[in-house]
């Protein structure tokens, strides 16, 4: 039997911090095999992504609010994820809050990635928000998910210092460099018990 966890991934965009993840699983780096990448946008890049690594991949209707699963949602998501198999679960770039009936499915197990060093810049387009403030320095954060928004404990983060010539592209360019390092680094030391929450 494979010892490797079983990672299942959401995301809603074009999937770049997806194919770091699968790449890592596939080189041995990130002990884990992905066994579900769902989407809540039917076109989303990371779909496509996914299918290009041979990924099981689907979109799963987020029902009828804007930025949250409604009820019949969070079920379809719930049941996806545990007919997946999955164990554990990486937000890579999913613009919908989860709460409660998921959170409670998994745990302690739900992982995401956000653009800014946290506690600062919470909430959406956090390198604009970086780059609107002024701070001299950025970067990403590691955290659990929790009930509230980008407020889990937090498991890593990387530093990205802001340049006078940055413009909001450019900086959420090379924070999603540090991205791709530092998440499966990250869920690898998570998974090798090097982290413990
Ligand atoms: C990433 O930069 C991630 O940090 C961000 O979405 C992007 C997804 O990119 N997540 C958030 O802003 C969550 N609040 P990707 O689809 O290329 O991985």
């Amino acid at each position: 039997m494979s010892d490797k966890i079983k990672l299942a991934v959401l995301g809603s965009g074009k999937g770049s911090n997806l194919v770091s993840l699968a790449k890592a699983c596939a080189n041995g780096s990130l002990p884990a095999e992905i066994v579900l990448v769902a989407s809540d946008v039917a076109d989303a890049g990371i779909l496509e992504r996914a299918a290009e690594y041979g990924l099981p991949a689907k979109f799963i209707d987020p029902g009828k609010f804007r930025t949250k699963l409604d009820e019949a949602a969070e079920t379809a998501y719930v049941t996806a994820l545990n007919e997946s198999g999955a164990e554990w679960v990486a937000l890579a770039g999913f613009m919908r809050i989860l709460k409660g009936d998921f959170l409670r499915a998994f745990e302690k197990k739900v992982v995401n990635i956000h653009p800014s060093l946290l506690p600062a810049f919470p909430g959406l387009e956090a390198w604009k928000q970086a780059h609107d403030y002024g701070v001299k320095a950025t970067g990403c954060t590691v955290h659990m998910v929790d009930h509230g928004i980008d407020t889990g404990t937090i498991l890593a983060q990387g530093v990205v210092p802001v340049l006078d010539e940055d413009t909001p592209t450019t900086l959420h360019h090379r924070i999603q460099q540090e991205e791709h390092t530092l998440y499966p680094r990250t869920l690898a030391r998570l998974f090798n018990g090097e982290i413990r929450i």
